[in-house]
């Protein structure tokens, strides 16, 4: 039985959302607890997993509007000898330290506007007001652990003690208002490689590198009338490329309409996709081409092929999802439209795109073996998916040649998160890292798939719920 709330959404008619818990606040903090393993973690299993998520929902009297808003908290799993201890502790943002002192909220978030009386004091997205909640990803950068959000705000922070040590002194040379916090990582020059939107009486995006010790360049610059919502970007050997999903902005609207950030996108679908192909080597623009409009968060991989360039992306036919993820709809079950991945063919010399899909389940938080394959030809990729659900409740694995079935793990009452892919040396080979949520029994586990068979490897019990968060990283040198 579903129902529509006030502006048409269906709703489920269920007195307890069972993942709902997934959105409830945890205060809890704890500091090297070794966790209880059942199974058997793989000896070469050395490093950590460090992730991020929102784990604060409410300041003051106030709840704050979207899962993207939540404040900011730090997880840490670190594994040595078949064990693992687990930390938690929130990110000291400047965010999270003024909901704290002053029990308001004073920053701007996604979807969300701080306190009346600061907002008039400073208006929202050209104000020293940037949030800096990294909420999103962590990254690693040479002797830097950062968490991240789409402000060019950087938060550096201790990867073992999760002590925060503040925004990163190289922040003030991100070239853009609105940035992304998921970089590529370059191999070869070991440079974090990001675009950010610089918004002003001319428009432009700006591809950047920085390199380990802060060193910024801008790798191209280009013009655009209206700035798409882009969360991510596409990567070969040899191009980068901004897809700009037709969800966008006024720019002027974007400084001045007293609106919360997101609110000032509009979905566009007469403009179709816009994929902008940059040279990385000189920053020219190789090509400028059109395609379906459709929405996405995450690239998933890309690679060049027979004068083509392939990205691969978890793809939404529209950004409704976003309108979802509205705490108040998301607690009350909300269903969400299915992402899948999908294949947008980019010619180089001339026509259009064209999107095809490469496998029926829903494939979200998507994860590849990065260092070998990212940018190249590849076949394996893995994700969290449904099974006819409201909530991501299955770890996947694609063929994404169509060889292989769909390998899945599931377990009752289950909502995994992002699988970490992490190597044990070999290609495609290793295991899968995911943080569950084990609704039923109100608290979480970090789960050990083998990549390969999906087959549980272990799992590890956490003394509390985690809540519902986005993205992380396997720190190898620990
Ligand atoms: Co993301």
């Amino acid at each position: 039985m579903v129902w529509m709330d006030t502006r048409g959404v269906e709703m489920l008619t269920v007195d307890t959302v069972e993942h709902a818990v997934g959105f409830r606040s945890l205060e809890d903090e704890v500091a090297g607890e070794g966790l209880e393993v059942h199974g058997e973690l793989p000896a070469w299993l050395t490093g950590s997993l460090v992730r991020t998520g929102p784990a604060r929902f409410e300041v003051g009297d106030r709840s704050l509007a979207h899962w993207f808003d939540g404040l900011a908290m730090l997880h840490r799993f670190a594994f040595d000898g078949g064990r693992v201890t687990y930390s938690n502790r929130f990110l000291h943002s400047r965010a999270f330290e003024h909901a704290e002192q002053r029990n308001e909220i004073g920053y701007s978030e996604f979807a969300t506007d701080p306190c009346r009386s600061i907002f008039a004091r400073a208006q929202a997205l050209f104000s020293p007001k940037l949030t800096d909640n990294g909420s999103v990803n962590v990254v690693r950068l040479g002797d830097e652990t950062l968490a991240l959000t789409e402000t060019p705000l950087p938060v550096a922070f201790d990867a073992h003690t999760l002590e925060t040590a503040g925004v990163t002194d190289w922040a003030e040379r991100v070239p853009g208002q609105i940035t992304i916090a998921h970089p590529h990582h370059d191999a070869e020059t070991g440079e974090m490689l990001s675009y950010a939107a610089h918004l002003g009486p001319r428009n432009r995006y700006r591809l950047y590198a920085v390199a380990p010790g802060g060193a910024l360049r801008v790798v191209a610059d280009v013009p655009t009338d209206r700035p798409a919502y882009m969360h991510s970007f596409g990567l070969t050997e040899r191009y980068a490329v901004l897809t700009e999903w037709p969800l966008v902005a006024n720019p002027i609207k974007l400084a001045l309409s007293g609106r919360p950030f997101i609110e000032n996108y509009r979905w566009a679908p007469e403009r179709g996709t816009r994929y902008t192909v940059i040279d990385r080597r000189d920053g020219s623009v190789r090509a400028r081409v059109q395609g379906p409009a459709t929405f996405a968060f995450h690239h998933v991989n890309g690679f060049e092929r027979d004068g083509e360039l392939l990205l691969d992306v978890s793809t939404y036919d529209d950004p409704r999802v976003i309108d979802l993820l509205y705490l108040d709809r998301i607690r009350a079950g909300a269903e969400l439209p299915p992402a899948t991945l999908r294949r947008h063919r980019v010619p180089l010399d001339g026509g259009d795109v064209t999107i095809e899909p490469l496998a029926e389940p829903v494939f979200e938080l998507g994860r590849i073996d990065y260092g070998r394959r990212n940018g190249r030809d590849y076949r394996y990729a893995w994700g969290a998916s449904d099974r006819g659900g409201a909530w991501l409740d299955s770890v996947v694995k694609l063929d994404v040649t169509g060889g292989d079935e769909p390998r899945w793990w599931f377990d009752d009452g289950c909502y995994p998160g992002e699988p970490v892919f992490v190597s044990d040396g070999e290609p495609d080979s290793g295991v899968l890292l995911s943080v569950v949520l084990d609704a039923p029994r109100d608290t979480s586990f970090l789960l050990v798939l083998d990549a390969t068979t999906l087959e549980e490897v272990a799992r590890a019990e956490v003394p509390h719920a985690i809540p519902f968060h986005f993205h992380g990283d396997y720190l190898r040198e620990d």
